[in-house]
């Protein structure tokens, strides 16, 4: 059976979505709708799709729509969240999940009431070099995560020139990047318990910090250290691609950069790529980010489908989000944020 869809947003990002449901079979995306008219009509114009509104409730009251793909910015997520829970439309919804904890946990409230579906596009773990990491992870029977690095560090302008309005954030690098990384942690090592992060600003030009230091400790006895920065200059350079190293009871892996994996176990080491496929609209740096979309749609898609609820569902992506602000706070005060006791 064909699901019909619409976007919300169509601004810089939504132009990825679009193209990546075109890589789905069974989708249509039959409307798009964005607050700025001009941007609907190019929007719809550029992808062929049959209508456009500038109105939420006009797209929902006109269209028969099995979902919908949020690609707005944070702000704007509990008004939306609101409208499309109450009309009980499957949603997708863009990170970060929105401003504050208690926002998330009100819109996260809002689809449980009403039964609806609702995840987060949360890509990183998505991406195919971090997906291959962890089939690794079971074909070599690695057990027990005890450690993880964690690194998003570059010096490209491109990696925000796209989004002007990430320059006046008072709260920039975490909520935007940090929030895939603390993702990652939790994939990889299983809940966290607390959090210490040291912030620095390293570029004028934003109000908010511009790259960090977290040490997470998890539930299972397990750390994290996860760090970010836009500063650091490497040739070639890093962005996009999110560098981890996991170590386990018995062996460890390595996703270094240009995809290179190495698995290390008692004696044994062992060379993988994890290259994402070559898509016709994908291009470097973006390559890695941008072929994730297609696969967390088609985790959103086939949850829908099987009625599962998604791995990365509104309740589980408080979880990330916790440690966000717990990060903040732990900045603020100089000390070890536990997550339940903000
Ligand atoms: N996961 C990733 O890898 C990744 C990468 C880049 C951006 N993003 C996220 O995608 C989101 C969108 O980013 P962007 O750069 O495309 O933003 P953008 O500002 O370019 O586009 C957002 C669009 O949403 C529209 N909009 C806002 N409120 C609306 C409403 N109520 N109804 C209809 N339209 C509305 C705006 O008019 C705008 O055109 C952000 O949250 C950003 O963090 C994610």
């Amino acid at each position: 059976m064909k699901l019909k869809g619409a976007i919300i947003g169509c601004g810089f990002f939504a132009h990825n979505h679009m193209q990546a449901w075109n890589e789905i079979k069974n989708i249509e995306i039959v409307a798009v709708c964005d607050l700025d008219k001009k941007k609907a009509i190019s929007f719809s114009k550029k992808f062929k799709i049959a209508h456009y509104y500038t109105d939420i409730n006009k797209l929902l009251d006109l269209e028969n729509l099995d979902f919908v793909d949020v690609v707005t910015t944070m702000e704007t997520h509990l008004s939306i969240g609101k409208i499309l829970s109450k009309r009980k439309v499957a949603t997708s919804i863009q990170k970060p999940f929105a401003e504050n904890l208690q926002d998330a946990k009100k819109i996260v409230s809002l689809y449980e009431k009403t039964k609806t579906p609702l995840m987060v596009h949360e890509n990183f773990r998505w991406q195919t070099p971090l997906m291959t990491l962890k089939k690794l992870e079971k074909q070599y029977q690695l057990k027990k995560p005890q450690y993880s690095k964690i690194s998003f560090r570059h010096a490209n302008p491109v990696g925000y020139t796209n989004q002007a309005y990430l320059y006046d954030l008072e709260e920039y690098l975490i909520l935007d990047v940090g929030i895939h990384l603390y993702d990652l942690s939790r994939f990889f090592l299983g809940e966290a318990t607390s959090v210490y992060t040291i912030n620095q600003n390293t570029n004028k030009k934003f109000k908010g910090e511009t790259a960090f230091t977290s040490l997470v400790r998890h539930e299972n006895g397990g750390v994290s250290i996860i760090d970010a920065s836009i500063s650091s200059i490497k040739t070639p350079d890093r962005f996009a691609q999110t560098l981890v190293n996991v170590e386990y009871e018995n062996g460890s892996i390595d996703l270094d950069y240009d995809y290179n994996i190495t698995v290390h176990k008692k004696g044994l080491k062992k060379l993988h790529k994890g290259n994402p496929r070559k898509l016709k609209w994908i291009s470097k740096p973006w390559d890695q980010i941008q072929e994730s979309i297609v696969n967390t749609h088609n985790h959103f898609i086939s949850c829908l489908n099987m009625k599962r609820v998604h791995d990365t569902s509104g309740a589980d992506n408080i979880k990330s989000l916790s440690l966000v602000f717990a990060s903040y706070q732990s900045n603020k005060h100089r000390k070890e944020i536990q997550l339940n006791e903000k």
